[in-house]
């Protein structure tokens, strides 16, 4: 039986992360497919050569032409510019759009079966580009933020109480921006709320810096923004889907009236499977909760409203 094929489009720090964790992971054949020429056929060599160290048979090719992303399972989309310090994710909106119109519709066009994963900046925003461009159902568009919001809280989480990250859970809801949601009253360790581990103040703590977490990394590197974290996320929603695991993973995805929103990309509790969302998960918001939601949603639609603006010339 052939492999399941992922392609990644864009060859930069995500997207090479992306490939390696999806080919050593044994998770699928890679293509990595850039608009720099050499770039991607250059790490994906790098990325083969490797294999016989790592112990693997996935192949792993480099290309800056479509038609060898024919027939993927996955396109993970990360082409486009990276946020440098100073520069809000909302300031990448302008260029980030055009770059996601023209590779969703390349790839796309040649892979019309398979499912699409938005990484590009800002995120939210360019689920709804993908969507419009691939013109694939909803369930086959989902965008990478919450699970990455959710283990930056997840670590605090367990740096915070000196336990296991693996006895942590955490949900972080809503667009991947400073209004992201971090819930406490979800979040556990050994499955007991942190609302009965930490005290008030260090919980808020933990919030805020979940909430700055991508910001932190970028003031940090000063040249690029985080890309261990993000591609390690995207690996495990590759996995619950190529392997029909049915996981519940936070994820953008296009919300048709669930958590009292319609026509927008926020990110939400799904469960991920072989035809990608499986169902939206609702769970039950406390009124506080609810407008921390509806806030960061509208923070979505002044996007949405930005980029019509801006198509419209
Ligand atoms: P990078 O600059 O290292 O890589 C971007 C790559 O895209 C470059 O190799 C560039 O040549 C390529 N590219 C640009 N235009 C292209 C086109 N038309 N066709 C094909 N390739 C093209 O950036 P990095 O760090 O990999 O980040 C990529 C994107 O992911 C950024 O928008 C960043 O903000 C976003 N990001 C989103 C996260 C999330 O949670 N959703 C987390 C981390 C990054
Ligand atoms: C992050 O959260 C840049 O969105 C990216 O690290």
């Amino acid at each position: 039986m052939a492999r399941p094929k992922v392609t990644v489009i864009g060859a930069g720090n995500v997207g090479a992360s992306v490939a390696q964790r999806v080919a050593e992971g044994r998770l699928a054949d890679v293509v990595l497919i850039d608009i720099v020429e050499g770039l991607p056929q250059g790490k994906a060599l790098d990325l083969a050569e490797a294999a016989p160290v790592v112990g693997h048979d996935m192949t792993v090719t480099g290309t800056n032409d479509y038609a060898d992303t024919a027939g993927s399972d996955i396109i993970v989309v990360t082409s486009g510019l990276a946020r440098q310090p100073g520069m809000t994710r909302d300031d990448l909106l302008s260029k980030n759009m055009g770059i996601v119109r023209s590779v969703v519709q390349a790839s796309t066009a040649v892979s019309p079966n398979a499912i699409l994963i938005i990484v590009t900046n800002p995120l939210d925003a360019m689920c709804h580009v993908a969507m419009d461009a691939s013109g694939f159902p909803a369930e086959r568009v989902i965008g990478m933020a919450g699970v990455l919001d959710s283990a930056r809280f997840r670590s605090f989480i367990a740096q915070e109480l000196g336990v296991s990250v693996s006895s942590t859970h955490a949900f972080v809801l809503g667009g991947h921006g400073d209004t992201m949601v971090p819930l406490p009253r979800y979040s556990t360790a050994g499955g007991v709320p942190i609302t009965e581990l930490m005290s008030a103040e260090r919980i808020d703590a933990l919030v805020t810096r979940t909430r700055n977490g991508g910001a932190e990394v970028v003031a940090l590197l000063k040249t690029g923004s985080a890309y261990y974290a993000p591609a390690a996320s995207v690996a495990q929603m590759v996995d619950s889907i190529l392997n029909d695991r049915n996981e519940i993973l936070p994820c953008a995805v296009l919300l048709q009236g669930k958590y009292g929103v319609d026509g927008l990309f926020v990110g939400v509790p799904v469960k991920l499977g072989r035809r990608g969302v499986a169902e939206i998960v609702e769970i039950k918001l406390a009124p506080d909760e609810q407008a921390a939601f509806d806030k960061s949603a509208g923070s979505v639609r002044e996007l949405v409203d930005a980029m019509a603006r801006l198509a419209a010339g």
